[in-house]
């Protein structure tokens, strides 16, 4: 149901913890299902889109029990659905889900909202083709038909898009297919398959360009998810660009593959320091404390971009405050996000009076004094740029919002959790 927001001015104080990423837990889902012993999984991310990875492996004959607030996988083998599987608004449960049941040749076929079928599958589609899988598209998008594997082709990729879900479903149908894989061409994009598959006592390398996988089965161990950076990260903002802010965000996830925004608003001025550094289920974690301090422009590159890609609208929100010009560049998959994100971001910033210039790939930012917004900020129904007006509303005046019905895909409690840090 579409419900209207509006967020008011001022610092974030106190502290907060963040859900389970979101990342990692349609990983550990996927994992777990291959897996014949039961699995824990504790602090499971429970949005909307983890939701469709559930519901999705249950119609594959995957029995997912809750367990007070965990879940236990009950894997083994996929079976194929009787009926479509939805995907709702997560291209995540796609992508890595059309991989798994390509490697384990279980004919399947896969839908999802309005927004998720705008967006591209020919990526993931072309490289499992190459690994044998018969794929049909819509043009390059959902619905997708995979009729199954008949025989397993190409064991050796270069990855043709700097996709961590392309990445994840070549190695989930490794995994599902007991096929030795590798892949080559990364660019450094979020590791967290290869690191919860190490975890799991898999037979896995990565070094950032390539990733080798063998077939050693995978161990049922309980999974513990980190808390989700990009969830922390609208909270890090607030507090960098909000005066008077003074915050921690405990038990976040700061897999570096993931940490771009802390380099960015760091070289920025912000005042950012990491406590309590530890390890759960291969991912490294940490409670993040965040000062408010005056921040300046500055250029923001491809490498440090791919690190950051869920939080370039909040980094382009810090560029509203921080003195100078900022230019973000090689974001050009961003126009294929739940929305158009250079676009909609614009949107957002224009809506406060904040000039900014878009190319293909690159948005540049003008900081500004924001003025007030004339009317409610069209989200596009996007779950990140909702959120991201919450915290644009910190440093800028009352802003809009025309519905946060979005937020539930990956936040079901942002509302409350900003309600507890606000004065
Ligand atoms: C994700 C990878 C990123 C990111 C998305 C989640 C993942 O997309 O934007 O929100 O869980 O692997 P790419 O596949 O384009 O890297």
């Amino acid at each position: 149901m579409l419900s209207a927001q509006t967020f008011a001015p001022g610092p974030v104080r106190g502290t907060v913890s963040v859900p389970g990423d979101k990342s990692i837990s349609h990983r550990a889902l996927i994992a777990a299902a291959t897996i014949p012993k039961p699995v824990r999984i504790s602090n499971l991310n429970a949005g909307r889109d983890v939701r469709a990875t559930i519901e999705a492996l249950a119609a594959l004959g995957t029995r997912i029990e809750r367990d007070d607030d965990a879940v236990i996988v009950n894997g083994g083998r996929l079976r194929e659905s009787a009926g479509t599987l939805d995907c709702m608004n997560s291209g995540s449960t796609a992508r890595m889900l059309l991989g798994a049941c390509a490697g384990a040749n279980v004919p399947a076929r896969f839908d999802g909202d309005s927004s998720l079928r705008r967006r591209p599958m020919e990526p993931v589609a072309a490289q499992l083709r190459a690994f044998g899988a018969k794929i049909v598209t819509a043009e390059g998008r959902m619905p997708v038909e995979l009729q199954g594997t008949p025989e397993i082709q190409t064991r050796k990729f270069i990855l043709l898009s700097p996709s961590a879900q392309v990445k994840s479903a070549l190695l989930f149908a490794g995994i599902f297919g007991t096929a030795a894989i590798e892949v080559a061409g990364d660019r450094g994009s979020r590791d967290h398959t290869e690191r919860l598959l190490h975890y799991l006592g898999a037979d896995v390398t990565w070094d950032g360009r390539t990733i080798s996988l063998g077939t050693a089965p995978l161990e049922a161990r309980p999974i513990e998810v980190a808390g989700d950076f990009s969830a922390a990260a609208f909270f890090i903002t607030a507090a960098a660009i909000a005066p008077g802010s003074d915050l921690v965000v405990r038990g976040t996830g700061v897999n570096p593959t993931r940490t771009g925004l802390l380099d960015a608003l760091c070289s920025m001025g912000a005042s950012i320091e990491l406590h309590n550094e530890r390890t759960v289920a291969g991912e490294p974690v940490a409670d993040i404390a965040v000062r408010y301090a005056p921040l300046r422009a500055v250029g923001v590159g491809p490498d440090l971009a791919l690190r950051a890609i869920d939080e370039i609208p909040l980094l382009a929100v810090a560029a509203a405050f921080a003195e100078g010009e900022t230019t973000i560049s090689g974001i050009r998959e961003l126009r294929t996000k739940e929305s158009d994100r250079i676009a909609t971001t614009q949107g957002l910033l224009s809506a406060v009076g904040i000039e900014t210039m878009a190319q293909n790939d690159a948005l540049t930012v003008r900081s500004g004094v924001p003025s007030t917004a004339a009317g409610p900020v069209d989200t596009h129904d996007d779950h990140r740029i909702a959120m991201a007006a919450a915290v644009l509303a910190c440093g800028a005046g009352p802003l809009a919002i025309d519905s946060d019905a979005s937020i539930d895909v990956s936040f079901p409690d942002f509302l409350s959790t900003l309600a507890g840090v606000r004065a």
